[in-house]
């Protein structure tokens, strides 16, 4: 639905010239946004290469017209007026009340004007109303979000810390909070694989991946990766991605796909020998009630790979969003953890601690220099107060069940 109503949007407000260029992905189609949203809740073949021709044209965009590319959250860009007016629908009437005398309009077109002009009344936004928004408001933006990348994140992460291990995987493994199914494609080959998410169209992508795997059409892997990787370029986890036909070498075993949420898994109790859970518990409402299940459907002795932004990388992310004057918590990332409050949450529930890797290193320089940007200059005195040579800002961990 949201996906309609997204498209529907989209396709009025961009350029003509832009507009042409999504017609020519689908020649002679009398409802565009109709037969877009189809093809993003469709887990074929067919959909996959028209996949990766729409997400090839939004990544051309965003390098060369990234006012009119699909990007989440940022103002001065086509689709602003679009994530305004759904923040509009689901606050409260106290906080549309707050937000119209605060930007002094009543009109909604007036006020996204205003929010799109002024960097203070969107920072006052974010953290009076984006930052507050209910688990269900956070998936229906998910399925928006997942316009932007064929990727979903945390696949280079996938490929250096969990990859390594891949063959001592085996009997059943959760992919909870799957994406688009990198993981759940590569550990296939090695054991069962159940994969959950809440995200409707991530979760067609993953499904149509592992079918084309099981059935050994396994030619449009390269192009899926070398899309993958140019998207994540940006992420620092040096990583070298194998070859599509290393990596994928091998046959599929047991599949099995379900949409939901992971604080509410719908599987027996120790039933699974690990669980791969990368770049998820931070897009959760709470995590706590996630490990919980962890160690339940978890059977003793058995694994959980997790990756999480650490406090640096939630200052980081707070620093950008103050600068740029985000609507929503950057990538809507709800928490963040550090080695301590990682390990302690897990401990809480039975687990003990095999492995903590920081990652995604910055320089003190570099970090600061960002901060030092900030109008939040409370928070960059702070930091200066406690230097370090470098910056972590994301752990990879391993927690066992006892
Ligand atoms: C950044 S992506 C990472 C996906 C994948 N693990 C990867 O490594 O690429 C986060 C994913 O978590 C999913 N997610 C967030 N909260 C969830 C929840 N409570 N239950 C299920 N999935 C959730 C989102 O839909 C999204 O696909």
């Amino acid at each position: 639905m949201i996906l309609r109503e997204f498209f529907d949007y989209y396709f009025r407000a961009v350029d003509p010239e832009v507009l042409a260029m999504y017609q020519n992905l689908m020649p002679g189609v009398r409802d565009l946004a109709g037969s877009y949203e189809e093809l993003f809740s469709r887990n074929d073949d067919e959909a996959i290469a028209f996949l990766l021709d729409f997400y090839r044209l939004n990544s051309d965009l965003r390098n060369q017209n990234p006012e009119q590319a699909i990007i989440f959250n940022v103002h001065n860009n086509v689709c602003f007026p679009f994530f305004v007016e759904y923040l509009w629908k689901v606050m409260k009437p106290e906080d549309r009340q707050k937000l119209k005398e605060k930007a002094g309009a009543d009109d909604l077109a007036e006020i996204t004007k205003r929010l799109n002009d002024d960097v203070n009344l969107r920072n006052w936004v974010r953290k009076e109303i984006g930052c507050n928004l209910s688990q269900q408001d956070l998936f229906t933006l998910n399925e928006i979000i997942a316009l932007q990348n064929f990727s979903s994140g945390g696949e280079s992460s996938f490929l250096k810390y969990v990859y390594p291990d891949i063959q001592k995987l085996s009997g059943r493994v959760l992919d909870a909070g799957c994406g688009a199914g990198f993981a759940t494609l590569v550990m296939s080959q090695y054991a069962s694989v159940f994969s959950i998410d809440a995200c409707k169209a991530r979760l067609e992508r993953a499904m149509a991946l592992s079918n084309m795997m099981k059935k050994g059409e396994k030619n449009v892997f390269p192009r899926v990766m070398e899309l993958i990787e140019e998207e994540l370029g940006g992420i620092d986890v040096e990583c070298e991605f194998p070859s599509a036909d290393d990596l994928l070498a091998g046959t599929s075993k047991e599949v099995t796909f379900v949409e939901g949420s992971i604080d509410d898994l719908p599987y027996p109790d120790n039933y699974f020998d690990a669980i791969n859970c990368l770049d998820v518990l931070e897009h959760t409402y709470n995590p706590e009630a996630i490990v919980e299940q962890f160690a339940r459907v978890l059977k003793p002795g058995g694994r959980v790979f997790i990756t999480a932004p650490t406090r640096y990388g939630e200052v980081e992310q707070h620093i950008h969003e103050s600068i740029e004057g985000t609507l929503y918590p950057a990538m809507l990332h709800m928490h963040h953890f550090d080695p301590q409050s990682l390990t302690e949450m897990f401990e809480r529930h039975g687990f003990k601690t095999v492995e903590i890797t920081p990652f995604d290193f910055m320089s003190w320089d570099e970090f600061m220099d960002i901060a030092n940007r900030s109008p939040e200059r409370e928070l960059a005195e702070e930091l200066k107060s406690k230097p370090f040579d470098q910056v972590a800002l994301q752990l990879f961990a391993v927690f066992e069940k006892i």
